[in-house]
């Protein structure tokens, strides 16, 4: 391993150290409960998978795909955001079709980066918005994500106007995976201000667009006019659709950017299945109850852990949006961080949780839990947590 260069600077997916422990603890006949990966647990509605079964027979699709993704599918895209947000995206120039959102996010950080490029990207965010740029060569530069969206302007302007060099692209994230953070468009308003004035492009991944809850809705940041200037946005069908496994998602807005990703995917793949691409037509275009019953779904869950939660002892901050929660380390294990406290939790409640440390330095004070567990089996996990907060309180924890 030692020669080779890129795989040096990725420690080792912290994920996988987790999944170790897991097995580990599995393997002495414990339930587990796992609110590790965000990876959906329930089914892609029917009408989904069986326009999938009908594309399937198309043997046209069995051949290679575009690798910028179907015109009908790039169109349906179009269609999607000029319904949801009233945004035009012109299907030939300012969109393509992604094998799922991270590999969009990657490649297109090498398509647009390299040795000598600054990247600025919060603290904590999701992998692959810092790790896409270390692959790439490129410095990554990190900016606190400040709870309030005010500060955390303040404080990007501040950035902005000392850092040099100067970034060549900003990265955003909101809903936010793993703080949960939301913003509303006067925010964004405010990011492609400062972007054009110092001469940022921007990449804002809406992944958790449609897991909104409480009348909240996220605004996608090419509403703000003038945004396809220098700002694309990734989304992705895996957690709308419960789609994770189907590999699609998309990035649109400025054709430059989408430009080099076509230009950089052209010499690297063919793009997702084209049987899945049909599909993925028909998720954006069916009907849209399954969204609305996910959306109802986590927000149950929400409501049933973070009541849990805070009946064990542990304070919640209840989130508006996504599919998370981002929970500060109760009080008494503050100090361990927050590796050793998700192996604590694993060890003793097993419970298996993302340390934030995962996310960024930032994150270390924190753990994400994921909403991936039914009703049962997290009211089976809660009462672990309050005995092991019970035990923890009374000085008897095992380990
Ligand atoms: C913020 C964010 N972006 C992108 C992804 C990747 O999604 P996809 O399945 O489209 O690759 C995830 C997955 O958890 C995510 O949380």
């Amino acid at each position: 391993m030692n020669d080779f260069i890129r795989i040096k600077r990725l420690p080792p997916y912290l994920f996988s150290v987790m999944d170790d422990l897991q097995q580990e603890v599995m393997a002495t006949g414990a339930e587990v409960f796992d609110f590790g990966l965000g990876n959906p647990d329930q089914a892609t509605a029917p009408h989904i998978v069986e326009a999938l079964r009908e594309a399937v027979l198309d043997t046209s699709l069995h051949r290679y795909a575009p690798s910028k993704g179907i015109l009908p599918l790039r169109e349906a895209i179009s269609r999607w955001y000029d319904r949801r947000y009233q945004v035009q995206i012109d299907p030939e120039k300012e969109t393509i079709v992604t094998i799922g959102s991270k590999e969009g996010l990657a490649h297109l950080a090498l398509a647009v980066t390299g040795a000598g490029d600054t990247v600025l990207v919060p603290d904590p965010c999701y992998p692959v918005h810092h790790f896409g740029f270390v692959i790439a060569d490129a410095t990554v530069k990190h900016i606190p994500l400040l709870p309030n969206p005010d500060d955390f302007l303040v404080s990007l302007e501040k950035t902005l106007r000392t850092m040099n060099p100067k970034p060549k692209l900003l990265v955003l994230n909101f809903p936010t995976n793993p703080t949960t953070q939301c913003v509303d468009l006067p925010f964004f308003v405010r990011v492609i201000e400062l972007a054009k004035e110092f001469g940022v492009w921007v990449l804002h991944d809406l992944a958790y667009a449609e897991l909104v809850f409480d009348d909240y809705k996220a605004p996608s940041i090419l509403q703000v006019p003038g945004a396809k200037d220098i700002a694309v946005e990734s989304y992705t069908l895996s957690k709308t659709y419960n789609m994770a496994g189907w590999r699609v998602g998309f990035l649109s807005g400025n054709r430059t950017l989408i430009g080099a990703l076509a230009r950089m995917k052209s010499y690297l793949d063919y793009g997702s299945f084209g049987a899945v691409q049909v599909a993925a037509i028909a998720a954006l275009e069916g009907p849209q109850d399954a969204v609305v019953e996910i959306c109802k779904m986590y927000q149950h869950r929400r409501d049933v852990m973070c009541a849990g939660l805070q009946a064990a002892g542990w304070e919640v901050e209840i989130p508006k949006a996504s599919m998370f929660l981002w929970l500060k380390i109760p009080k008494p294990f503050q100090q361990m961080g927050s590796l050793k406290f998700a192996q604590l939790l694993l060890r003793e409640a097993h419970v298996r949780v993302s340390p934030g440390i995962g996310f960024g330095e930032c994150g270390d004070g924190y753990i994400r839990i994921s909403l991936v567990e039914d009703e049962p089996r997290m009211l089976r996990a809660l009462e672990n947590i309050k005995q092991f907060m019970q035990r923890a309180a009374s000085g008897t924890l095992r380990s």
